[in-house]
């Protein structure tokens, strides 16, 4: 009898949780929940389907160690490791270390970049289904993360423009960017490196494969060009539609404290950072990357 789980046990659990919507669209705060310990499967379920409807789940005051990090990360499927290895965490090539934070000479994390919104990985044939982010260490003022619906945003847009992006390609590419933002900032790729990351062609408008809901999907980092178009038109088309999908009303800011954990749905929304004290103050952040599915579109 010993082995027998008690329905009572989980729902029970899954009773005491709560979610309170941070804004209109996007984000809900999630209460309830001891995110070191191992998550019951039916509170898993409702996890998924919270992060699949409102895209950002913030859970506060989580006291996490990177093992137990990846732990609850693997709930959600397998894990990416980054194609800059060296700014992985020692010993747990799952996460990402995301810190301007210099130490012994070298950054210890990934630095200087993200400051424009994108979703993670969608340069890869198989973008990242989410990402989990946890705070270790924030300045007081600055370096917050801002989230922009792109269920929202891809709504609200005019019936012509829907049409034309819906029956769009975009090309994501790792390299075109990486030289564009960062031969100042960081080691210029190997070979190898690049040859993990050629471009890759993903609808512009996704269907989200848990809830059936049309997403833009397009990042003002990857993007390069759309099907049919130059790449200057393209750039002028990507700025336009983003600034229009980034609005206010679609975004949630939020202000990190330490020990704070969010999951982020990155088939449905895009995120960027925002600027902070990179020269006085100290930020680390730990980032795990779900492994998704190849994006689909069937409007
Ligand atoms: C990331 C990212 C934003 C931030 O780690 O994927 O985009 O606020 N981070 O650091
Ligand atoms: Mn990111």
């Amino acid at each position: 009898m010993g082995s027998i789980v008690m329905p009572e046990a989980l729902s029970k659990d899954e009773s005491e949780i709560t979610f309170t919507a941070l804004t209109p669209h996007i984000g809900s705060l999630v209460k309830g929940i001891d995110a070191s310990k191992p998550v019951p499967p039916a509170v898993m379920a409702r996890l998924r389907r919270e992060l699949a409807d409102r895209s950002v789940l913030v859970l506060r005051d989580q006291a996490l160690t990177p093992a137990q990090h990846i732990a609850l990360s693997r709930e959600f499927g397998p894990l990416e490791k980054h194609v800059l290895s060296d700014f992985c965490l020692p010993g747990h090539p799952e996460i990402f270390v995301v810190s301007n934070i210099i130490e012994d000479g070298r950054h210890i994390g990934a630095h200087g970049g993200s400051k424009r919104y994108h979703s993670d990985l969608s340069y890869l044939p198989e973008p990242s289904l989410g990402s989990l982010f946890y705070c270790l260490e924030c300045p007081e003022e600055g370096g917050e993360t801002a989230f922009a619906s792109m269920f929202a945003a891809f709504d609200a847009l005019p019936e012509a423009r829907k049409t034309w992006l819906a029956a769009r390609n975009g090309v994501h590419d790792y390299v075109w960017n990486y030289e564009r933002a960062h031969s100042k900032n960081r080691a210029p790729l190997t070979e190898e490196q690049k040859a993990k990351t050629p471009p890759v062609l993903h609808p512009a408008v996704r269907t989200h494969p848990e809830n059936g809901r049309p997403a833009l999907f397009i990042s003002e980092i990857f993007t390069r060009t759309f099907d049919g178009e130059n790449e200057a038109e393209s750039q002028a088309l990507v700025r336009e539609i983003m600034e229009f999908a980034t609005q206010p009303a679609f975004v949630y800011e939020h202000e990190w404290r330490p020990r704070d954990l969010i999951i982020w749905d990155n088939r449905s929304a895009v995120h960027k950072a925002m600027p902070f004290d990179e020269e006085n103050t100290r930020r680390r952040m730990h980032r795990t990357t779900i492994t998704g599915d190849r994006p689909f579109f069937d409007g």
